[in-house]
């Protein structure tokens, strides 16, 4: 069996999508997975998958005494660190919550990996670092803004923390939009309750499970005036962790490195509701309402960084997404 990785939120929607490619590249993904924003039917997925069901341990990366009890029964490689709160309303309605979980966590994560002497993490961050860029594409190099709420604070505090962090070898992997679901439909997203992203809300919607969908504001300075974002299929995203990984065993003496994961194409709003129609061969229904609090106009990736150092590149266009997400969608009962 390959190195052995350890994978907290690893039932979650990029998660899961993660341990499935990290499977198939010859690695043994180890997963930790509080199920607070998962469900433990995500392992039948990846079986079905990969036809192995990886070892799970149902544990809080904040409880520091099951997490080195965890390091101490596997020699742990390297970990992928995806475990944290991520509803950016929620965090505005919940600072403490937010600051409590995902900073904690990730202090406690770190202190452990230093007991354990396991030096390299993958950070799951996100372009939401960036706020209402000056300019689009975005790449690594543009300057941060002001987070637009606690979430996204909680991830330019995390890169702080870990650049900060002597010990650890990390990258950072800022995240544009990840959608879709794996081909096979054994994997997918599964938001709870009403879901706050696009997609999810696009599909629930063309199930019935949602009357309509609200274009949140169309007066925007785009060309259609809906806001514009560089949507990724999980899967692409999924395989830039195993890139990560992989350049990190041939470079054990970096310290912290960002990389954008985007495709590097702008689609809006009204964009993706009309290719979700077209390449699913139906209507949707939706109206025009008033802006969101927080949205930001556009932003999308330069990712020529992560294409050149990590050798990663999305290869997914927006089709393959909105099909994948509704052939997810119609799994769900
Ligand atoms: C996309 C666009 C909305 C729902 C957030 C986080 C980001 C990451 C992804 C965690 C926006 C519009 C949405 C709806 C709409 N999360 N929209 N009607 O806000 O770009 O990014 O989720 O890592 O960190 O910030 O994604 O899917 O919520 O919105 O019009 O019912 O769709 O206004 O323009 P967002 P989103």
């Amino acid at each position: 069996m390959g190195k052995n990785i350890l994978v907290t939120g690893g039932l979650g929607y990029i998660g899961s999508h993660t341990v499935g490619e990290l499977i198939a590249h010859g690695y043994t993904p180890i997963i930790i997975d509080n199920l607070s924003n998962s469900y433990l039917s995500v392992l039948e997925g990846i079986e079905k998958i990969c036809g192995v069901t990886p070892i799970f341990y149902d544990t809080d990366v904040n409880d520091s005494l099951a997490l080195d009890a965890i390091f101490k029964s596997h020699a742990i490689d390297s970990v992928i660190h995806f475990a944290a709160f991520k509803a950016v309303g929620e965090s505005v309605q919940e600072p403490l919550k937010y600051y409590k979980n995902n900073i904690g966590g990730l202090i406690t994560l770190l202190e452990t990996m230093e007991a354990n002497q396991v030096k390299n993490i993958v950070f799951s961050s996100s372009c939401t670092v960036y706020g209402e860029p000056d300019h689009t594409p975005v790449d690594e190099n543009t300057p941060l803004k002001p987070a637009t709420s606690p979430y996204g604070n909680t991830k330019q505090v995390g890169e702080q923390i870990l650049n900060d962090n002597r010990f650890t070898n990390t990258i950072a992997l800022r995240y544009f939009n990840p959608i879709g679901a794996h081909h096979t439909a054994f994997l997918g997203e599964l938001p709870i309750g009403v879901p706050n992203n696009l997609v999810p809300f696009i599909t629930q919607t063309a199930a019935g499970l949602r009357e309509k969908i609200t274009v949140y504001g169309n007066t925007y300075n785009t060309p259609d005036g809906t806001c514009i974002r560089d949507y990724i299929h999980v899967v692409d995203l999924a395989k830039a962790h195993v890139k990560a990984i992989d350049y990190m065993a041939q470079n054990p003496n970096n310290h912290f490195d960002v990389f954008n994961l985007g495709t590097g194409n702008g689609n809006s709003v009204l964009e993706v509701i009309k290719c979700f129609e077209s390449v699913n061969n139906l209507k949707l229904n939706y109206t025009i309402g008033a802006i969101r609090q927080g949205d930001v106009e556009q932003v999308y990736a330069n990712s020529s960084k992560a294409n050149n150092i990590l050798g990663w590149k999305a290869e997914l266009n927006l089709d393959v997404m909105l099909y994948s997400a509704w052939k997810w969608q119609l799994t769900l009962n």
